[in-house]
């Protein structure tokens, strides 16, 4: 075995790594057992460095996920599908797409994540929703996808510990944004979840990991074949995160709007555009529709059907969740100042910076800056405008849900600060840039 200093040697002096070498030195700091923090720390700042070639990239996923146990969904019948989203802001396509893709058939078996800095969690979002719980045991999460068809939880046992001691000091250390380590950090628990079909939202702007379009599709490309290097069905897509997708930011407000739109009362909002294009895509991977133009009309006939809605209610209630909330939204819960920010002048909304309202819904209390900080469900704000959206000055611009009166006016400043109004009418960019198999 390399000793730590020579496995971090090669890295910095650019040579490559065997697999055997990255597995050694993987398994052995998250075992705690012969490389200390600051050798991980040095040979993560080489990596964001020097990159690492697809072998390497692969041997470290693997080396990752046998860090510690992985799902086995193979008891379950069917074709089992998994979303991952990189981030974003008023990103709810999971609450949408999830039911909808089971409505049509799909085993979807998914773990998600919480909100942290301007991005929202879909965990947070579900425990809105009075009673619900998030964390089952792996065997009642088995039962419930058996059962309904799908469940969304918290992660279950020992998945990948590698990559949360990684994770958070990659964070303390200036190496989060490598594109071989969020590739390898992201893929590793994916495949660690069982999944046959994985697909990937990408998301590229200024709300996302990945300011650019090129940068995305670089990390893309490399997830998709890190995936079917492992012998699954992985396809990502390439979203727009530069202005929030949904008109709704914040915990319980998510989940309001995402019951509007399987209720059919946002059709043709950004959100609901880009859920059922993510759940058509699903159901061609899993081979359930021929087509992906058959597999949108399916969809859409789910969608407008109120069968996603229904399968909505059923995750709601086998969860311990009040279901009634997709009937009657005041069930959930609700902020007690509401209070519009108004625009400073007239024009076209050339640019909201999607980053900057994350922050203003986590001011108001809707996000953490901090992994355990508390967060109030009810709070967030709604934007009544997006990108190429004609304003009259002293119109809202947003409308903020807050319960603390001194979280109003930093939220104010940075909503703000994040449009820009101009003369002319802007083009927004497009909400799906493109697919990568
Ligand atoms: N999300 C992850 O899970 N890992 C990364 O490295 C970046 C984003
Ligand atoms: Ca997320």
């Amino acid at each position: 075995m390399l000793s730590p200093y020579q496995f971090i040697l090669r890295k910095r002096n650019r040579l490559e790594h065997s697999a055997e070498e990255i597995r050694d030195f993987i398994l052995a700091y998250a075992a705690d057992k012969g490389v200390e923090s600051y050798q991980m720390a040095a040979w993560l700042m080489a990596v964001w460095f020097n990159g690492m070639t697809v072998p390497e990239v692969a041997a470290l996923t693997q080396a990752m996920i046998d860090s510690g146990d992985v799902v086995d969904l193979s008891s379950l019948p069917g074709v089992k599908v998994d979303k991952h989203s990189t981030g974003g802001v008023g990103d709810t396509t999971t609450l949408i797409l999830a039911p909808l893709a089971a409505a049509a058939g799909a085993m979807v078996a998914k773990m998600s994540g919480r909100g942290l800095g301007h991005t929202g969690g879909t965990l947070d979002k579900l425990e809105s929703v009075p009673g619900m719980r998030v964390s089952l045991t792996p065997q009642e999460f088995l039962d419930q996808v058996r059962r309904i068809g799908v469940a969304v939880i918290s992660q279950t046992g020992n998945l990948v510990p590698a990559d949360a001691k990684m994770y958070a000091l990659r964070d303390v250390t200036a190496t989060v944004d490598s594109i071989p380590l969020i590739a390898s950090s992201v893929m590793s628990k994916k495949l660690a979840c069982g999944a046959d079909c994985i697909l990937l939202d990408v998301k590229y702007g200024r709300g996302a990991f990945m300011t650019t379009v090129e940068d995305a599709r670089i990390l893309a490309r490399q997830m998709v074949d890190l995936g079917n290097h492992m012998g699954r069905r992985v396809r990502a897509v390439i979203s727009d995160m530069d202005q929030p997708l949904g008109t709704l930011i914040g915990n319980a407000l998510e989940v309001r709007e995402a019951i509007e739109i399987l209720r059919n009362e946002r059709p043709g909002s950004a959100l609901e555009t880009v859920s059922v294009e993510l759940a058509a895509h699903l159901l061609q991977m899993a081979e359930i529709c021929p087509t992906l133009d058959q597999a949108r009309e399916r969809v859409r006939e789910l969608l407008v059907s109120g069968a996603g809605l229904r399968k909505l209610a059923e995750m709601f209630a086998a969860q311990g969740g009040d279901a009634r909330v997709t009937e009657d939204l005041s069930l959930l819960p609700q902020a007690s100042i509401i209070e519009p920010v108004l625009a400073p002048e007239s024009g076209y909304v050339t640019s909201i910076h999607a980053q900057k309202i994350g922050f203003a819904a986590t001011a108001l209390g809707a996000g953490r800056q901090r992994k355990e900080d508390p967060i109030d469900p009810a709070v967030g704000l709604e934007m009544t405008h997006r990108v190429g959206s004609k304003i009259e000055k002293g119109q809202p611009l947003a409308i903020l849900h807050a319960n603390k009166p001194e979280t109003i006016a930093p939220a104010r400043e940075l909503i703000l600060s994040s449009i820009t109004i101009g003369p002319e009418r802007v083009e927004p960019h497009k909400l799906i840039e493109e697919v990568i198999e």
